[in-house]
């Protein structure tokens, strides 16, 4: 694997491979502390993050290698004008491996043709956000022991919300899976994405009323409405509390219901749901840090 653009660059073999490295590591984190000894992640953040950012830098220096890299565009010379290509050509003579993050969908693709290292996309405007995939699907496989036969609903800002995209690129691909989509009819999933979901023929439906399908679900992946992608201030204030998870909308859930959400969080899940056993959205984030150890070595090669 030389770039990870999309999940799609990924065999679900790959994806399996991955999920059992990181789970040996989960099990055994000591074992792995000089892996990537002498190796160097750049982190290249054009937008904000916490959990993406931190949990790539955690789990290089988890490996024994080290991090170079900006969390912010107007701290590179990006603020002067710099393109991607010529930053990111420059940044991989610094490092062996690049995390990057922008805010325009395609940035990373069009890193990878200038980079002499391998490119990971963390996360490309309202496109995708493939490592947070891989996080979901560790804790999918970690939760329900399965990636087949499950009803998945998405709820939230389906338009915007690369980790949806990537999330139903990744689902899409095995037996059994029915998507419900959930959102006001603004923020509906692309058109060129549910016309895939009938190319594929995939089972889906859309509905606006979350607590309609709740008894039919498996997953329940909660998304916040995408601010930073709104023109309109006004549309963005009107939408973003459509939905709001809690305890009285779980009635008639499944006992096994997973609940997941790629996180940061503003409004949506209601904090009495964390304590429930059926929320694992802190999970994902402690699977984040592993599946990411496994991805850099893997894309290193490392033994
Ligand atoms: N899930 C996710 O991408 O979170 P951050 O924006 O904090 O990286």
């Amino acid at each position: 694997m030389r770039d990870l653009i999309n999940v799609t660059d990924l065999t679900e073999e790959e994806i399996e491979e991955l999920i059992d490295i990181a789970s040996e590591m989960m099990a055994a984190p000591e074992d792995y502390l000089d892996l990537a000894k002498g190796k160097i992640l750049g982190t290249l953040f054009f937008e904000p993050s916490t959990r993406t950012r931190l949990s790539f830098t955690s789990a290089m220096m988890s490996l024994g290698g080290n991090v170079l890299g900006f969390s912010e565009a107007a701290s590179s010379s990006s603020a002067k004008g710099e393109s991607v290509a010529d930053t990111v050509r420059t940044v991989s003579y610094y490092c062996d491996i690049i995390a990057m993050r922008h805010h325009k969908e395609g940035a990373p693709r069009v890193a990878s043709q200038s980079s002499t290292v391998p490119i990971i996309n963390a996360g490309d405007g309202g496109h995708f956000h493939p490592t947070q995939t891989l996080t979901d699907l560790t804790t999918i496989r970690l939760t329900k022991g399965r990636f087949t036969d499950m009803t998945i609903g998405l709820c939230g800002d389906l338009c915007f919300g690369r980790t949806v995209h990537s999330l139903i690129e990744a689902m899409k691909r095995y037996d059994g899976i029915k998507f419900i989509l959930i959102s006001p009819p603004e923020l509906r999933l692309p058109k060129y994405m549910r016309d895939d979901l009938d190319r594929d023929g995939i089972e889906w439906r859309e509905v606006t009323d979350m607590e309609e399908v709740m008894p039919e679900l498996d997953i329940l992946y909660m998304t916040r409405v995408q601010r930073e992608r709104f023109f309109n201030e006004e549309e963005y204030l009107r939408l973003k509390d459509t939905y709001i998870l809690d305890m009285d909308k779980l009635e008639t859930a499944k006992e096994d219901l997973s609940i997941l959400h790629p996180l940061p969080r503003v409004n949506e899940i209601s904090t009495e749901v964390d304590s429930d056993p059926r929320a694992k959205y802190f999970e994902q984030v402690r699977c984040g840090r592993f599946i990411r150890m496994a991805l850099i070595a893997k894309m290193l090669g490392l033994k």
